[in-house]
C-alpha cells in the first residue's frame, strides 16, 4: 500500500519482546509484563523530540543551569479495553501524565467500533494527548477514538499502537491526517475476521486470560 504516514519503533528491544509477545504459547502474565515494557520503551521513543527549557537549580555544590521539560502537557488515553495494557509503562516513565479513558469495543459481525465510555481530562485542548491501543486493524476503533477526543476539544493528538496493519494505518492517514502514528511493527494485512496477518491474535483475551 504505498503513502503510508507511520512511524515504525523498529529498537532491537521493542522488536525482541514484540517476538515472544506474538508466539502463541507466551502466556498472560509474560504477555502483559511485556506489553508494559514495549509501551513504557515506545514513549521513551516518542518523546524523544520534546521541547526543552533551561532553568536555574541549586545543586548541593552550585548553581547551575539545568534542562526541564516544557511545552504542551501529556494525557494518555488508553482505548478500553487492550488500551489499558499499554498505559502502566508509560505512566511509569511520565508520572505526571493524566489519563483519559475511551470504552469502544468492535462489533464481531460487522467489525465497526461501539461507543461505551468517554472520561476525559477537563484541559483536554491543552494537551497533547497519546491515545493508546495494542492493535490498529481496520482502523475503525482508532479513527472513531480519535474523532470523539476532537469533538471534546483535543487539538494534538499521537496515536500510539503495537502492531498496524497497512489497512487501519491508511483509514487513519485518510480521516485523521493530522494526527502522528507510531507502532512497532507494520504487518502485513488483514485476514476475512479483521484480524491481523500476522498479528498475535485478540490483544484483550492475551492480556487478560479471558479467552
Ligand atoms: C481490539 C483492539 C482495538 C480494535 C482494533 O479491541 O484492542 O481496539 O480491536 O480493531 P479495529 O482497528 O478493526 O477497530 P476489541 O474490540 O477486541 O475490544 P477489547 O479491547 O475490549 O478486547
Ligand atoms: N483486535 C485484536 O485484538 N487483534 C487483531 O488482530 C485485530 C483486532
Amino acid at each position: 500500500m504505498a503513502d503510508l504516514k507511520v512511524n515504525v519503533i523498529d529498537h532491537p528491544l521493542i522488536q525482541h519482546k514484540l517476538t515472544i509477545m506474538r508466539k502463541e504459547n507466551t502466556g498472560t502474565k509474560d504477555f502483559r509484563e511485556l506489553l508494559e515494557e514495549i509501551s513504557m520503551l515506545m514513549a521513551y521513543e516518542i518523546t524523544r523530540s520534546m521541547p526543552l527549557k533551561e532553568v536555574e537549580i541549586k545543586t548541593p555544590v552550585t548553581t547551575c543551569k539545568s534542562k526541564t521539560l516544557t511545552g504542551k502537557k501529556l494525557a494518555v488515553v488508553p482505548i478500553l479495553r487492550a488500551g489499558l495494557g499499554m498505559l502502566g509503562g508509560i505512566v511509569n516513565l511520565i508520572p505526571t501524565a493524566k489519563v483519559g479513558h475511551i470504552g469502544l469495543y468492535r462489533d464481531p459481525e460487522t467489525l465497526k467500533p461501539v461507543e461505551y465510555y468517554c472520561k476525559l481530562p477537563s484541559d483536554v485542548g491543552e494537551r497533547t494527548l497519546v491515545v493508546v491501543d495494542p492493535m490498529l486493524a481496520t482502523g475503525g476503533s482508532s479513527a472513531a477514538a480519535l474523532t470523539m477526543l476532537k469533538e471534546k476539544g483535543a487539538k494534538s493528538i499521537i496515536l500510539m499502537c503495537l502492531v498496524a496493519a497497512p489497512e487501519g494505518v491508511k483509514v487513519v492517514n485518510d480521516e485523521h491526517p493530522d494526527v502522528e502514528i507510531y507502532t512497532a511493527s507494520l504487518d502485513e494485512c488483514l485476514n476475512d475476521h479483521g484480524y491481523i496477518v500476522p498479528g498475535l491474535g485478540d490483544a484483550g483475551d492475551r492480556i487478560f486470560g479471558t479467552k
